[in-house]
């Protein structure tokens, strides 16, 4: 199945499972806005829990924090987004799509990257064991020849970037020959900034004072909270504030699903820590984001670190988290080394002192910052993009969907499905119910054959179902299913806390970290 094919899929079942809704689809839609069903949002709670146990609960010297999305707009003047949080945008004049100018050069590479992986692999299938791939990296003409391209226009990008130099953007397009995906024509407009913040007014007096924005990340309420959180918290350096909340920015090309939204959630946490330890701190913080994606287990080899070559702003260093998403690997989340440039920034525009008072050195100090970024939606495509599964069921032959979530995340943990509406069978699944609600995620389910039912739950990812039978009002036994394997077992009522609890209790993932 081909990348499009997939992500369609996804698409059309997140919508017939409750998953994921277009926003406003009454009045045929919102361009990347969308809305969370009801067991998108059970998910979507889970990952956050995992999310937030992971990096306060096990962490005790990290707290959380839930600032305000208006702030003052001059926290945005500060922070550089007001000047510098823009991308470059290039319109084609025939189909009159508009699209991000980088975002095209970086597709070009990528392509550029794929005929070598494929030159390599076909050499490799002809020549066998004794291919030798350095050899024929070096020697190979069109390898030579996509390598000193790919070279030769990053090179250029970088530069470019770092230049703010647009026309140079434009002359990378034209000398690389790339064609709009939807014309087919090279019939571009000049590259002009695009800035990504939505603005809104405060209040009912309409001007220009009263002009603020939609917070484009989370981070500034973070630090613009600094000096509250550590003094009430009487916090020591190194520490860090974790916070979960919506974010906005007016993409210029949102597609790709849940991928680019224009209102989405950012999970960030900022660790604040003393000059010149920064970079202890970011690769300690590289290797347990990594972990902590890792341990949901949802494939080692799916996940890459991508350093960056030009780094924002405010960062000395600067690594992605990619995942393999069904359009190949792409950012998932961000580790950032932000130096000291927020603090000193607020210092410098508020007017007001942020400093840390170090008790075992005397010293007072700007501190630095280490972040982790992730995108909560981003994080629930790859979750459910990774799940999602297609499979002929041996024996039967027949074709069965199934969403493989990680457990521990599933938006239901266990279905009880009576087997019959009659002979008290649905009172008992409902005493079932009623003991294990407390600590379990549980629906209940009479309508339609048991076969049915089991399907319906595989498609939303219920790891486990049990059945109530007549020898369940006899014995105080029921069968129950496993998703992945569709092994079945008679077990007692009474020993179902402890056969789910291994797996589906959150405490599994963060007892591995
Ligand atoms: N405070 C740093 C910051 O915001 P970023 O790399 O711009 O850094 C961090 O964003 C993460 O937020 C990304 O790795 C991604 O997961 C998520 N993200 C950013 N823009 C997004 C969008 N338009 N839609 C969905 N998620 C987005």
């Amino acid at each position: 199945m081909g990348q499009e094919d997939i992500l369609k899929k996804l698409i059309a079942h997140c919508k017939e499972y409750g998953f994921i809704f277009p926003s406003s689809e009454l009045y045929d839609g919102l361009s990347a806005v969308y809305d969370y069903g009801q067991h998108g949002a059970e998910l979507k709670n889970n990952i956050k829990k995992y999310w937030w146990e992971a990096m306060t609960l096990m962490h005790e010297n990290i707290v959380g924090l839930d600032s305000a999305i208006f702030m003052h707009p001059k926290i945005w003047e500060a922070s550089g987004h007001v000047g510098a949080f823009n991308d470059p945008l290039i319109d084609n004049k025939d189909s009159k799509k508009r699209y991000r100018a980088d975002v095209l050069i970086e597709e070009y590479l990528q392509k550029l990257e794929d005929k070598i992986k494929k030159e390599i692999e076909k050499a490799r299938k002809k020549i066998g064991d004794a291919f030798d791939e350095k050899q024929f990296r070096e020697t190979n003409q069109r390898v030579l020849s996509n390598q000193s391209k790919i070279s030769d226009t990053k090179k250029r990008f970088v530069s470019a970037l770092e230049n703010d130099n647009l026309t140079e953007i434009k002359n990378i397009i034209e000398d690389a020959a790339i064609a709009c995906p939807v014309s087919g024509s090279k019939n571009w407009t000049d590259v002009r900034q695009f800035n990504l913040m939505f603005e809104t007014k405060l209040g009912s007096v309409s001007d220009d004072a009263s002009k603020i924005y939609l917070r484009p990340e989370t981070a500034q309420g973070i630090f613009v909270n600094f000096l509250n959180v550590q003094k009430t918290g009487r916090m020591k350096i190194p520490f860090g504030i974790a916070q979960i909340g919506k974010a906005f920015r007016n993409e210029i090309v949102a597609r790709q699903f849940i991928f680019r939204m224009r209102e989405f959630e950012q999970m960030e946490m900022q660790f604040f820590v003393k000059p010149g330890t920064e970079m202890e701190w970011y690769n300690h913080w590289k290797e347990f984001r990594l972990k902590w994606h890792k341990t949901m287990g949802m494939g080692e080899d799916n996940y890459r670190f991508h350093d960056h070559d030009k780094l924002a702003h405010y960062a000395n260093a600067a690594a992605d988290i990619e995942f393999k998403f069904p359009m190949g690997f792409k950012e998932l989340e961000g580790i950032h080394s932000r130096t000291d440039f927020d603090l000193s920034r607020h210092q410098e525009f508020s007017g007001k002192k942020i400093q840390y008072f170090d008790p075992e050195t005397n010293e007072s100090y700007v501190p630095y910052v280490v972040e982790t970024s992730i995108g909560l939606d981003r994080m629930f495509l790859a979750i459910i993009s990774n799940s999602y599964t297609e499979e002929t069921v041996t024996g039967t032959g027949e074709e069965r969907t199934v969403m493989k979530i990680p457990s521990a995340l599933a938006p239901v943990k266990l279905a009880v499905l009576p087997l019959t509406k009659k002979n008290d069978l649905p009172e008992k699944a409902r005493a079932i119910i009623d003991q294990l609600k407390f600590d379990f995620a549980c629906h209940y389910e009479e309508k339609d054959s048991i076969g049915k039912r089991y399907r319906r739950m595989d498609a939303i990812g219920t790891p486990y179902c049990v059945t109530v039978d007549h020898q369940s009002l006899e014995d105080n036994t029921v069968t129950i299913r496993y998703r992945d394997t569709m092994e079945q077992e008679r077990v007692s009522i009474d020993q179902l806390p402890a056969i789910m609890g291994e797996k589906v209790n959150m405490k599994t993932l963060l007892q591995q970290l």
